[in-house]
Formats: C-alpha cells, structure tokens, sequence
C-alpha cells in the first residue's frame, strides 16, 4: 500500500488516536506501537550506550505531515521541544505540494578521514610520496573493510594538503575517501585512518599524530528545491506576490549579514536536527558540518537560497553535507529510531540525508514567510501559552482552556496560569 503523507485533522486527535493513525498508514507493527507509546529506549539499552547512565531524557516526537518528496508522500517523524516547528514544516510542506513537492538529490555517501602527518624535512617530497603510493594505501584501507567492500562502498581516494606554516610547523594532511554507503561511517573511517599510519610514517618519514574524521563532509551532499506558486503564499492582507517578494528581503539579510545568518540557519536546522535525532543520527556532526560548510567561502552565509521563476513563483534550494546512516550505531540501538526509520519507509541513507534536507529548506521557509509578514511570535504564543499551562499543572482540555483565556488576556505567564488553575 502507497502511504499517503496527508493526514488532515492529525492535530485534532489524542496522542493515542494519532499513534493508531501513524501505525496504520506507516504499516507499523504491534511492537512499534509499544514503543512510540513508551519513548522506545528502556534503561539497560541506556546503561549500553553511555557511560554512568543514571536515568532517560525523553522529547517529545511528533509527526510533520504533508512531505511530498520526490513524487513519494513521506511521514515526517521529528524529535523537538520547542513549539510551532512540526506545524511549520507540515504546514510549508503542504504549500510545497501545490508546486509539485520537494524535488531533491544526493552526491554519493564519501566520507573523508584525515590523518596528520609532523616532523618532515621535505613537505613537497613526502606530498609526492603519498601521491606515487596512493594505490598500496587505498589497498592496505580495502583490507581493512572487506565487508564494507561487499556491500557496494570502500575507499574511493587520497588526497594530500600541505601546510607550510602551523603553530606546530609544517605539515601535511592526508585525506583518506571512503563510500560508507548506508554507515554513517565514524566508526570506520576512524579505524581505516588508524590503520593508515604505519604505512605512511613509513612512504614520508614523518610522524603521524591525529587520525580522526572530518565533519566537514562536503563530498557527502544533500540537496533539496521548492517551487511555491505565489498564490499559495496569499497570507492575510498579504497578497502572495508580496509575500514572495518580502521572503527573498528576508534571505538576502541572511547572505550578507553573519549575525542574521546564524539565526537563519538555526531555523533550518530546526527542521534538520529532529529528524537527525529521531533516527538516531549523530546531531552534532550534522551541526559542525553545516556551519562549516556556511563559511566554506571564507564568510558565514545563508544555507539556503531564496528566487523567483519566469511566473513569479517562490523558489527554495537547500544544499548542506548530510552524513546520516541506516544501520549501525544508535540508529540501531535506539528502538524509536528503528521505528522512524519505518514511519520514513528509507532504504538508504542517501534517500534519508535528501528527505531531512527538504525537512530543513520546508522549516526555513516557514520562519521566513512568518518574519517577513505578521512577525514570529504570533503563532509561538499560542503553543507557548499551551506550555505555559503544561507546566502550571493543567491536564486535558483545560490545558486549551488556559491557554485560550491567556492569549484573549493578552497576559502569559506562568503565575497567571497558576492563578486560573487555582480559581478552577
Ligand atoms: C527560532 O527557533 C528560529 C527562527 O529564529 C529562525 C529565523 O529567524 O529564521 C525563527
């Protein structure tokens, strides 16, 4: 059965209405159920994957509807606490559908390893070293990961970077390429550059020290575009060819302006983080590499790129490195990670990295089409009133109650909630 990403009305059921909702469109199973209803992760799983585990944070997970994405309708599981960014995304999503969805692509999933090389007489003869044993290395990695081999990956390349002047003296870094295909690819690429050392103290006579992964995966690309007719961008006294053109003002303070871009790109990561996290990917890598790649041309800018077409129609390109997985890793451990996986209906990491880009360009978009016109705090309030009642101890419908009297007060704070729970 095709699953359909519209769900309209989700918001109006309970929590558990919406998890029977989920499991039959996503065909999830007895256990799955079990597990979105219990947060999936039990404490002997937690004591497993850190250290001195004391207890488990939850987060709330939600479901953004509405993603068309390639032709295909995908469900949006998100991990977040903060307010208004699962109805965004959904909301943008549907606009996005009006222009045929998210069109998106991926470069293939190569990691890069870089390993440190000090203590050398001649850079430009250990560069020249590195480059006429570049076979023997790549071959001595390929032993290392035979079954990464198997599976379709492996090492791609090697690459050599000099620098003549460093705190620590000169120095090479060598890059170590390798498709990780559905991996992540942390845990491998770290043991193949570990292994990489003895070879090479020996091709350039130096001494390797570090021998890491880079964050900056900028062979590891997801791309993501929109087109939004302007009609379906009419929002209130705010005809839609306005709102496209008040949209790309709001993107080009983000191009030039450092302070305003790393608001900007925080609102796309609103939307790429929930996903990373709800399918058990490493988030900060993901965060290091996105900034990173935002300063690529030497000055922090906008991820994201806002235009118009020939008829005046919005439209969106988010381009970032992506390096998520589909197997190994928390993604495996993490019960309600394999159930995002599910709701997701991937079968590789690419497909996941592109799906989590349009989640980022859809969140971009609804902070910017907000800002440019009525301004971010209109539709916050009405979820922070919510929380606020949350927190001053409101169950069920009063928690709606509460947060409707506050928004009418104009007044909401935690001790007016209070106040209306105790004349309750
Ligand atoms: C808030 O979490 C995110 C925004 O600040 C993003 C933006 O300003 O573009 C609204």
């Amino acid at each position: 059965m095709s699953q359909t990403s519209r769900l309209p009305g989700l918001h109006k059921l309970t929590v558990f209405e919406r998890i029977d909702a989920i499991a039959q469109s996503a065909e999830l199973s007895a256990q799955d159920r079990k597990t979105l209803r219990g947060g999936g992760l039990d404490l002997q799983r937690a004591d497993k994957l850190i250290e001195n585990a004391i207890g488990i944070y939850s987060l709330p997970l939600g479901i953004a509807t509405n993603f068309l994405i390639n032709g295909r309708d995908v469900l949006i599981p998100m991990v977040i606490e903060e307010p208004s960014v699962v109805a965004g995304a959904s909301f943008m999503a549907k606009l996005a559908r009006e222009g045929g969805g998210f069109r998106t692509s991926s470069t293939a999933p190569e990691m890069i390893g870089q390993i440190q090389v000090l203590d050398l007489d001649d850079l430009d003869a250990a560069e020249h070293a590195i480059i006429v044993h570049r076979k023997e290395l790549l071959a001595a990695v390929g032993q290392q990961i035979q079954r990464l081999i198997a599976r379709g990956g492996g090492p791609r390349d090697i690459e050599v970077r000099c620098f003549a002047e460093s705190p620590a003296g000169p120095m090479l870094v060598v890059h170590l390429v390798i498709d990780c295909r559905d991996a992540m690819g942390a845990n491998l690429v770290n043991t193949a550059c570990e292994a990489l050392a003895e070879p090479i103290e020996r091709i350039t006579g130096g001494r390797v020290a570090l021998r890491i992964l880079s964050n900056l995966t900028d062979k590891r690309l997801a791309t993501a575009e929109c087109t939004i007719p302007s009609t379906a961008l009419t929002f209130g006294e705010y005809p839609g060819d306005v709102v496209v053109k008040r949209i790309i003002e709001a993107w080009a303070f983000a191009v030039v302006d450092p302070y305003r871009a790393a608001t900007h790109n925080k609102g796309v990561m609103n939307g790429i983080d929930p996903v990373v996290i709800a399918t058990g990917n490493d988030w900060r890598a993901i965060e290091a590499g996105a900034h990173a790649y935002a300063v690529r041309d030497g000055r922090y800018t906008s991820l994201s790129e806002w235009g118009t077409d020939e008829a005046g129609n919005l439209t969106g390109k988010l381009e970032l490195p992506m390096a998520v997985g589909i197997v190994g890793g928390t993604t495996r451990a993490h019960p309600a990670a394999q159930t995002a996986l599910k709701i997701l209906g991937v079968s590789s990491a690419g497909e996941l990295a592109e799906i989590i880009t349009a989640v980022g360009l859809a969140q971009n978009l609804a902070a910017l089409r907000a800002l440019a016109t009525e301004g971010i705090q209109a539709g916050h309030m009405a979820l922070h009133a919510r929380q606020i009642a949350l927190s001053a101890g409101a169950t069920g419908p009063a928690i709606d109650r509460l947060a409707e009297q506050m928004l009418r007060e104009g007044k909401i704070t935690p001790s007016r909630a209070e106040e209306l729970m105790n004349n309750n």
